[in-house]
């Protein structure tokens, strides 16, 4: 059997040369395996003496410490060698372009609205807001459309348990609202979301509107195409661009119309397409916002904003605006 010190003195030559994780367990099993030499020397003890024991034993020992601790200074030299091999590999190239950071950008229903707003408030128009958690009061009864009226169903919304509430199916109640809080001369629009049980190509459950009114002394259905007219032009900056009315229903309005603009599609074809609703406000309406209708008249109108960005940026499904696709939001940046 070799002696420890010609163990130890093979030992250390050799896990200096060790190169590698493998080769470092190969040859701690030269010395710990089944049939490793510091495991034969501990099997030797076996045909001693207790005297003769207690000597070799604490040799022994003493080489296995050693051996023990020659690898642990081989495997830390080798994950330095490893780490610095990886360092090496993956050497940053200082003289590439840099990768640019993403910029984001406006909704594309966002820069609509920020557009519409812009244009309006040139006419002098304030931006009203409310909430769109509204009371069945404000959404219907306040806007001349009592409990059970059958025009109710024309904005089939999403009702709240306590049947007070509901999520706002146009944004008309913010007439009722800010009239409530505001004295005549008033010049408002109010954009914000609004819920209907609706789900197709051109319809989504959430979508939004843009309210307007504007109440004054002698204001008639005259400055409501004046106003819709100019505003049409300068947002789709198309100078000859023609509205017409369409007598209509609407319980809050009288007259009534259905607004639908000129547009000319991709085969330079002529069409009208229906864009909002609007009206002379009701003289009910008025006195249920504490409004004198003897003294002050008013319009009011609602626009689908969604589709007015559709037709703005060439978008012909509305579902891709809430669907957050980067590719296709992107494009707008
Ligand atoms: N609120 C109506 C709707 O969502 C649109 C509308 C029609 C608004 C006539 C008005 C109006 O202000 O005068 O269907």
């Amino acid at each position: 059997m070799t002696t420890l010190e010609a163990i130890l003195t093979e030992a250390t030559t050799y896990f200096a040369a060790v190169k590698s994780a493998p080769e470092l367990e190969q040859t701690k099993a030269k010395y710990f395996g089944k049939s490793g030499s510091l495991t034969e020397q501990l099997n030797s003890l076996a045909s001693m003496s207790p005297e003769e024991k207690k000597v070799a034993g604490a040799a022994i020992n003493l080489a296995k410490a050693r051996v023990e601790s020659l690898i642990s200074e081989a495997r830390s030299r080798i994950s330095h060698a490893e780490l610095e091999a990886k360092l090496n590999a993956e050497s940053i190239d200082v003289t590439q372009p840099g990768r640019m950071a993403g910029i984001g950008g406006l909704h594309p229903v966002t820069r609509a609205l920020e557009r519409i707003e812009i244009l309006f408030a040139t006419m002098g128009f304030a931006i009203a807001d409310g909430p769109e958690i509204e009371t069945d009061y404000h959404c219907f009864t306040a806007l001349n459309t009592p409990p059970n009226h059958p025009a109710r169903s024309m904005q089939d919304t999403f009702y709240i348990a306590d049947s007070e509430h509901l999520l706002r199916p146009h944004t008309s109640p913010v007439q009722i609202r800010y009239m409530e809080e505001h004295e005549p001369p008033l010049r408002i629009i109010c954009p914000g979301r609004v819920f209907r049980c609706d789900h197709d190509a051109t319809h989504s459950p959430m979508f939004h509107q843009i309210e307007g009114l504007w109440i004054d002394e002698g204001i008639s259905l005259a400055d409501l195409k004046g106003t819709l007219t100019q505003f049409f032009r300068a947002f789709f900056e198309r100078d000859d661009m023609q509205i017409r009315f369409r007598p209509s229903f609407f319980p809050f309005v009288e007259p009534g119309v259905e607004v639908d603009m000129e547009w000319e599609n991709k085969g330079g074809k002529i069409k009208w397409l229906e864009i909002g609703g609007a009206g002379v406000v009701h003289p009910q309406v008025l006195r249920n916002g504490g409004i004198d209708p003897e003294k002050f008249s008013g319009f009011a109108f609602g626009m689908g904003l969604d589709r007015l960005a559709m037709l703005k940026y060439g978008v012909n499904d509305l579902r891709l605006f809430f669907e957050n696709d980067v590719k296709f939001l992107s494009q707008f940046r």
